[in-house]
Parts: C-alpha cells; structure tokens; sequence
C-alpha cells in the first residue's frame, strides 16, 4: 500500500513536473532541427517606415510566439560598433545590437522553456570579434548561447537545450570563425534557404537559393522565405519595398500552400518560416499545424515591449507610415539601393 502510494505520488509528480518546450509538452522529445519556428524577416525593423518588415518590437514577437529572428549588422554612427539598420543606418536604425541582445536576453529569462534563433545577415562585413563585443555587452545573453560542434546535423532535443540552459542557436551568413567564436556558426553550413527575392503570389518556390552549393542538402535545416516585395518607381529607378497592406493575404493561404509544397519537395517540414508582419494572415496555424500541436487563437500585437526593448527610430513614429520619400531618393542617388 506504501509502495503503491509512493508510486502513484511520483507519477503524479512527474506529470506535475513535465513542462512545455516551445509551448507544448509533445515538442520537449522533438529534435531542434525536426521542429518549425515562425522567423521574421528584419525582426528589428518595426518602426513606422516604409522600409519596416514588421509592425511590432522583438520582445512583442516573441511573446506572440515567434521563435527565429533575422537581424542585420550594419555600420552605423559608431566605428565597429553593430547597429540594427535596414541597408543603411539613415533609412532605418534601430539601435545597437547590444541593445537589442539585452532585450532578447530579458524575455529568455523570463521564458525558461523557450528556444529561440538568430540569424544575422552581415551586411557590414564586420569581423567576428564585433559579434563577440555586441554580445558580450548584451546584458545576459551570453548564458544562452548555444554551441553546436563544427560540421555536426546532429541536434538535442529541445527538451535538452532547455535543461542545459544553451537554448539560443545564433547563425552568421558571412564571416564565420568557429574556431574563435565556436556559437556564432556559419548559417550555410548548417541551413539552406529558398528564394527570398519575391513580388508576387506565384513567385514562391521550393528551391534552393542559398547557398550555391550546399555540401548536405538533404541533411541541412531550411528557411522558407515567404514575403513580397513590391516596386516603387522612383524617377525611372525600381525601388523593393515590404508590402503592409497584403501581407494577410501573403500570410494567408499561400503560406500554408508552400509549406505543404517544400515539405513534399524536400521531404520535411520547413525550420524556419520567414515572413513580414506575422500577426497577418495565419502564421501561427501554419506552423502549429507542421508541428502537429494545437493551434490556440490569441490576441497578436498586445504585449508590452520592454523598455529594454525600445530602439531609435529615424524616421519615426510620428510620421505615420508616411514613405519617407526623401530617404529614399538620397539612397537612389548614392546607388546604394537594393531591396528594401
Ligand atoms: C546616429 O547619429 C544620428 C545623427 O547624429 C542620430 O540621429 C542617431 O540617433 C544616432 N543613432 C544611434 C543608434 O545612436
Ligand atoms: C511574378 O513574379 C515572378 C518572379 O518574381 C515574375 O517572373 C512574374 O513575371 C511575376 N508575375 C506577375 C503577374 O507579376
Ligand atoms: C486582407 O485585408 C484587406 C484589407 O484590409 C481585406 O479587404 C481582405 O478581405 C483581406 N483578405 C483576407 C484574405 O483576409
């Protein structure tokens, strides 16, 4: 009788004790790499701008459920200090990396049971000793990072990353030296994406784009770019830029269309869904659905950011989502326009 109470404390226990990964138990066993994370495109680009990819603060995104984010180091005002801008610092700044790292650092400690991936795009070409400095001044986000060994496909299980704590896999596009920084790891090596350069419904393919050569395509994880662009004409120059007002119907059920498609094609389920504005549409039911988890409707859009999470905003606020046309034409005019 003792025995069997003893027994049926410790199953009770146990199951008061299993936890959530990722918001649901059934992903604790999942390997990092067999699980979906809705990822935004220039997560830090929220501001009132018609460059911004997004419309809410990172801290906002992750509490949404928004579990990769994509960020740019750019040179800003400060030599070899990483600024969060869209192409150019005048166009779009959003502050430090350090800062925003602080801001990521603060919601994961706040969510133990939670992983979460950054991606940078090294637009600057700063050496990785300027990503050692951004993080190491970034509050606490050095407890968080993980290290996966060189060249391995192999991942723990979030359930482990969660246990040991390590539960933020940071990605470098260009200019990785795991030899010197072993957790900031060469994006390609490990990931391939899809094209991300789109302008409408009938672009989005499931095809590899980056890198060129992928040295274990059927092994690596994949971002699944999902987001247009659309063409601004400016005094007989095409200009890229994100596209607000479509993005429910971008979001919507195209988005389910090419993951059921790249899941076929590639015979597993997208790692990472990039998109724009992901409160739009139905991103979340994509993505609980590829995870086979249930989906629940919730208000997107209504945390409070963090003041940690506050950033600079150049062209402001307070101008709407006013174009800011003159910024644009400056851009034009110095030729360093790409996609917005
Ligand atoms: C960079 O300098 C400009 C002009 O002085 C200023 O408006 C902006 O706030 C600065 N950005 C940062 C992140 O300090
Ligand atoms: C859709 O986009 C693709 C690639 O961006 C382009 O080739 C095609 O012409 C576009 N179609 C329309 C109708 O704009
Ligand atoms: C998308 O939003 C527009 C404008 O707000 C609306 O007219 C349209 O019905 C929406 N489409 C979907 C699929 O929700």
């Amino acid at each position: 009788m003792k025995l069997f109470t003893a027994l049926l404390i410790a199953a009770a226990s146990s199951v008061y004790a299993q936890t959530a990964c990722n918001g649901d138990s059934s992903l604790c066993s999942k390997t990092y790499n067999s699980v979906t994370y809705l990822t935004t495109h220039n997560s830090y680009g929220f501001q009132s701008n018609a460059a911004g990819n997004q419309h809410y603060p990172i801290a906002t995104q992750l509490t949404d459920g928004v579990r990769g984010l994509k960020l740019s180091a750019v040179q800003g005002n400060q030599s070899g200090v990483i600024e969060l801008c869209h192409t150019s610092c005048t166009l779009l700044d959003a502050g430090t990396a350090s800062n925003t790292l602080a801001s990521i650092a603060s919601w994961l400690e706040a969510n133990p049971n939670e992983v979460v991936t950054i991606m940078w795009n090294n637009l600057g070409n700063f050496p990785i000793s300027a990503f050692q400095s951004a993080y190491s001044s970034g509050g606490s986000i050095m407890n968080y990072v993980y290290t996966q060994p060189v060249g391995s496909l192999t991942w723990p299980t979030l359930q482990s990353m969660i246990s040991s704590g390590k539960r933020l896999v940071n990605f470098i596009d260009t200019g990785a030296d795991q030899t010197s920084v072993p957790w900031l790891m060469s994006e390609f090596d490990y990931v391939f994406e899809t094209p991300y350069d789109n302008q409408n419904l009938t672009a989005f393919t499931c095809t590899i784009d980056r890198p060129t050569n992928p040295t274990s395509p059927n092994s690596m994880m994949y971002v699944m770019n999902h987001f247009l662009y659309g063409v601004v004409n400016f005094g007989g120059t095409a200009i890229e830029v994100p596209q607000p007002d479509s993005a429910n119907v971008t979001n919507g059920d195209s988005l389910q269309t090419q993951a059921t498609q790249c899941t076929s094609t590639f015979g597993r389920q997208p790692n990472f869904i990039e998109v724009d504005f992901y409160e739009q549409g139905s991103c979340f039911q994509v993505v609980d659905s590829l995870n086979n988890v249930a989906y629940v409707s919730k208000a997107l859009g209504t945390a409070a950011a963090t003041a940690t999470g506050k950033t600079t905003i150049n062209n402001g606020a307070s101008a709407s989502t006013a174009f800011s046309y003159l910024t644009l034409f400056g851009l034009v005019l110095g030729s360093l326009f790409v996609s917005l």
